[in-house]
């Protein structure tokens, strides 16, 4: 390729990648929607300037070297050069040390910055159980929920996380970086989300054989709608009002069925192994983020968890037919 066809591709590719919007790579890391991800996001982008810088110079070296210090056809060759030399020997040990210094400063400066030790004073404490293969979140007002974070903007969120299992990662590109939850500890993750949206998350630590289904959604709401929300998520569910005839019969399948031994609907079970469902038909997906919430869907994920999530702790229960049928129009009618 001449030249100009290289310049011409790299142009393209700039422009192809400068019209994607966030929309199109919600999983970004560039592109910061809270104060931690901003932080992160300068950090990477001063560390590459000075590696830019750096580069830079060893070219320029690397070429003056090559063109102008070499030696032409028919010139004397240079003396032999001594086997030592002291000077250039702390050049190249104090130079690379000044680099690492020079990103070193900024790099911890971030660490500490971004993990306070104690949380800012009206921070909304959430607690996050990272299970095989799903998120649990527990709000201090005694909200539990499956999967869907909402938190309010402009307000500092302290995440204590922990495992119920093994080790998992909560991992939102836009919202933040990784952090581990391992079991017996408990590890947090203080930010301010700035921008209202939807932001997909996914576990980033490789947990067994779903780890790839392990993804969440965290919704940062105005601070209206997150109490809105909080409010409703408190108050009982609509146990089939919504429904109409077939949701109040697939109350009697759900309160008949095994269901009830793993799942909390509030005033009508108590399990705990799997996801509160009180407002499961609120919620825009279904296991562990992997379906979006539709009729159609949850009557495939109560046939077959496995198909949908290999290794699932949830066994097939029900059989198709009507009482498949009432339990669906049930449960999605748990707003
Ligand atoms: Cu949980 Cu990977």
């Amino acid at each position: 390729m001449t030249w100009r066809g290289t310049a011409g591709a790299f142009v393209g590719v700039a422009f192809a990648l400068s019209g994607c919007s966030d929309a199109n790579r919600p999983m970004t890391t560039l592109a910061p929607k809270s104060d931690v991800a901003q932080w992160i996001q300068s950090l990477f982008i001063e560390v590459t300037a000075w590696d830019a810088l750096i580069l830079l110079i060893v070219v320029v070296a690397f070429v003056l070297a090559v063109f102008v210090f070499s030696t032409r056809a028919g010139e004397a060759a240079p003396a032999t050069p001594a086997s030592s030399d002291l000077s250039l020997e702390i050049a190249w040990t104090v130079g690379p040390a000044l680099i690492l210094l020079m990103i070193s400063i900024p790099t911890v400066r971030t660490i500490f910055r971004s993990q306070p030790r104690v949380p800012p004073s009206n921070a909304l404490e959430v607690k996050v159980i990272g299970h095989q293969w799903w998120w649990e979140f527990q709000y201090p007002g005694g909200v539990k929920t499956g999967n869907e974070l909402h938190i309010p903007a402009d307000r500092p969120i302290r995440l204590n996380l922990e495992s119920a299992d093994i080790i998992h990662s909560f991992w939102v590109p836009q919202l933040g970086g990784k952090r581990d939850l391992v079991p017996g500890q408990i590890n947090q993750l203080t930010f301010i989300a700035k921008v209202q949206g939807m932001y997909p998350g996914q576990c980033a630590e490789f947990c067994g054989l779903s780890h790839a289904n392990m993804r969440f959604r965290v919704f940062v709401d105005s601070p209206v709608d997150f109490a809105t929300w909080e409010k409703a998520q408190l108050a009982p569910p609509t146990v089939g009002k919504l429904g109409g005839q077939l949701a109040l019969e697939g109350a009697k399948v759900f309160t008949d069925s095994p269901c009830t031994t793993c799942h909390t609907i509030q005033g009508v079970s108590k399990g705990y192994i799997g996801p509160d469902l009180t407002h499961f038909g609120g919620r825009s997906t279904l296991a562990a983020g992997v379906l979006k919430n539709s009729p159609d869907n949850l009557a495939k994920w109560i046939i077959n968890p496995q198909e949908i999530k290999p290794g699932a702790n949830m066994p097939a229960l029900v059989t198709t037919g009507p009482k498949l049928d009432a339990l669906v129009a049930y449960l999605e009618s748990l707003k």
